[in-house]
């Protein structure tokens, strides 16, 4: 597994807004949504492409463009959701998918609610987008979900995690092509499950239930 942690003081800054309680969902949504575009930017490095022949108005060049089949990216709900825009105006080629989970908050085990991917992933690069990698639980069951359909290069970007989090999907995906692209990675989980110093909720701050 490959993990990339984000060194870049415009993603600190923002995080530092977002990390916030005393910002309101409005601006958190905003926050995510640029979040999201400047790590899907290192993300996406290795994306495929095919070269191309692009005629300019002075003369003919070589280009690239997003091979087929197209990338997949799949939100996990909630809080995933808030990932989505930012993600697909980087790649718009993009094909969707989703993923309902919610966490059990006392066994702190992924329940899975709802599940909507094409049914054959094989060859398919894929990106999973979830805010909060706390235990890894739901991380690891979405990346099962894609491995399972035959996907064989999954991308996941998270704005925070956690070490423990990490251990957990790396022991979970041992062997397989995984890379986890963070916005920052936090210093512990707490006794509820919950990332410190983190930023609370992400559905709950990003939908305003809060
Ligand atoms: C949050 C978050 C992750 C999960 C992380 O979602 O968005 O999916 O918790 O926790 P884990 O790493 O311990 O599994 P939550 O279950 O609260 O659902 P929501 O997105 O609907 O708020
Ligand atoms: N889910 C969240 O939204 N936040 C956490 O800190 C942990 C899990």
């Amino acid at each position: 597994m490959r993990v990339h942690v984000a060194d870049h003081p415009l993603i600190t800054h923002k995080l530092s807004v977002l990390r916030d309680e005393k910002t309101a969902s409005s601006t958190f949504r905003e926050l995510t949504r640029e979040l999201v575009t400047l790590l899907a930017y290192e993300a996406t490095r290795n994306v495929r492409v095919t070269e191309i022949d692009v005629k300019t108005p002075v003369a003919w060049t070589k280009g690239v463009e997003i091979s087929t089949p197209r990338p997949l990216v799949v939100p996990i709900l909630r809080a995933g959701l808030g990932m989505l825009d930012g993600m697909t105006a980087l790649v718009p080629s993009a094909e969707v998918g989703f993923l309902g989970m919610v966490r059990n908050e006392e066994t702190l085990k992924p329940d899975t609610y709802a599940e909507r991917l094409p049914d054959d992933l094989s060859g398919r690069q894929c990106f999973l987008l979830d805010p909060m990698l706390a235990t890894g639980g739901s991380l690891a069951a979405a990346i099962q979900y894609l491995f399972d359909r035959g996907a064989d290069d999954v991308t996941c970007i998270c704005l925070l995690g956690t070490p423990e989090g990490l251990a957990a999907v790396e022991a979970a995906t041992e062997g397989r092509e995984v890379t986890i692209v963070l916005g920052a990675l936090d210093e512990k989980l707490n006794e509820v499950g919950y990332i410190v110093p983190g930023l609370g909720d992400a559905g709950d701050r990003l939908y305003g239930t809060v």
